[in-house]
């Protein structure tokens, strides 16, 4: 069974063979009806003498199955191809206005008191190659993050999803409205369709239900899980290639059920929380005065959350041992800030928890694994063997490039600090065992 895409209605001539049991999103049918391009499925009759090929092959080929073989496809005609004209489904979720009604465009109408007509579309330009991202859950982590990664221009486009009519495709046509402003030229759309993650090179989700006073943390647990459940689902179904990084809380918890549900290899699902917790860490070492927060290298491991192990081992500023810089009570104190910063956040607000720091953070993740690199950074991964801790989901030192997790690094750490990582990871895997 293959996910029949837009790539592949704009792939095709004339006809497409389909399988049996493969499916056709709405948007890819909204895109054969605008090209003309008729979808025959296994066994209905084709017409005589049309142009065929085959659809999904890329994606069979990858779940290694046969890949038929393209009968003469021919190359499409290029009015069909990157016509500006953009499907009426994509409108429907927000998506951006086609190039030439962009606000240049625009201004230059209104200059000339011509209306923007359908006439002036212009070719959007060679197809484009970078990777695509998808934001589950347009709220304030979600939104923040789409925005980050949209402004990064490192994708071809950002699909922001949300359960709420409306909220992801407003703000995506906000974030886009402000294009011409920040510079960026990743597309970005709005959806209410889980379906609209389809082909997603990465994928964000953020989308949960915030903890309600009186609620437990298995509450909680209970609520978001079936959340992650569903677009689990959605994300293995329309993005079977995706990396997935997972903000949801509690993270631990929700970043095993995304790697159990999608059945994705643990290098291709990852829990955001280490980058966070250790930008935290930097960021209030650096209200001593001692360096610059960038100046500033730690690394937070463990759990998001109690079990937060920050080994001061490891920690630098402006490249000298942080414990030769600040005294052991102060570093402590910095640490326990670092734990409860969630807390203090939610305490000011009073209603809502923090955003911009975990935006910014799963944001980053993402942006790291495209342009790859070998900065080590924290994640929650699996373990599988490295620092001899139980094999859970745990926050380790990783080296991330396009496909997820490329390495868990080996960091000198102490013995103390190993003995604290363990605990750590004892006390993630009883919390997982207990989910059932
Ligand atoms: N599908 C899509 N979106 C959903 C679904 C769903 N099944 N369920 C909820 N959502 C959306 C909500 O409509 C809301 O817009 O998820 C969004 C969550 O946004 P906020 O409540 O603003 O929460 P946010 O502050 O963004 O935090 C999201 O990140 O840091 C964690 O603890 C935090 O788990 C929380 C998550």
């Amino acid at each position: 069974m293959s996910v029949i895409s837009v790539v592949d209605i704009e792939n095709a001539s004339g006809v497409l063979n389909i399988g049996q049991k493969d499916i056709l999103t709405p948007l890819a049918a909204d895109r054969a009806k605008e090209l003309g391009v008729k979808i025959v499925r296994d066994g209905q009759k084709q017409p005589a003498g049309a142009a065929q090929a085959s659809a999904g092959a890329s994606s069979r080929a990858a779940a290694g199955q046969r890949v038929p073989r393209a009968r003469g496809p021919a190359p499409p005609p290029p009015d069909k191809v990157n016509s500006g004209a953009m499907s009426a489904a994509l409108y429907r979720r927000g998506a951006p206005l086609p190039q030439a009604l962009r606000l240049d465009a625009l201004v230059g109408a209104r200059a000339s008191n011509d209306a923007p007509a359908a006439a002036v579309l212009t070719p959007t330009g060679p197809r484009d190659r970078r990777p695509s991202v998808a934001v589950i859950g347009a709220g304030h982590v979600g939104s923040m993050s789409a925005l980050r990664l949209t402004e990064s221009s490192l994708f071809s486009r950002t699909v922001l999803i949300d359960i709420v009519p409306g909220l992801a495709s407003g703000l995506a046509l906000d974030m886009w409205h402000s294009s011409a402003l920040r510079g960026f030229s990743t597309r970005i759309e709005g959806s209410t369709e889980l379906s609209a993650v389809q082909g997603a090179d990465y994928v964000v989700m953020t989308a949960g239900r915030p903890r309600q006073p009186g609620m437990s943390r298995t509450d909680l647990t209970s609520v978001n899980a079936e959340i992650i459940s569903n677009v689990a689902d959605a994300i293995r179904t329309y993005a079977p290639r995706a990396v997935v990084v997972v903000v949801t809380n509690p993270l631990e918890e929700m970043t095993h059920i995304m790697a159990a549900r999608t059945g994705f290899p643990p290098e291709r699902v990852i829990g955001m929380a280490g980058v966070l917790d250790s930008a935290r860490f930097c960021s209030l070492v650096a209200l001593t005065g001692i360096a610059q927060p960038r100046d500033i290298k730690a690394i937070a491991l463990g759990s998001h959350g109690a079990e937060m192990v920050i080994p001061l081992s490891q920690a630098t500023a402006n490249g000298r041992p942080l414990e030769l810089q600040l005294p052991a009570d102060e570093l402590t104190a910095i640490v326990e800030r670092t734990r409860d910063s969630g807390a203090e956040v939610v305490k000011l607000l009073q209603k809502g928890s923090a955003y911009f720091s975990p935006a910014e953070s799963a944001a980053a993740m993402v942006c790291a694994m495209v342009t790859g690199g070998d900065s080590t950074i924290a994640a929650c991964v699996q373990s599988r063997g490295a620092y001899a801790v139980a094999d859970t989901r745990v926050g380790l030192p990783v080296r991330l490039g396009p496909g997820g997790v490329s390495e868990i690094v080996n960091l000198a750490l102490t013995r103390g600090e190993r003995a604290d990582l363990a605990k750590a990871a004892a006390s993630i895997a009883a919390r997982i065992s207990a989910l059932g």
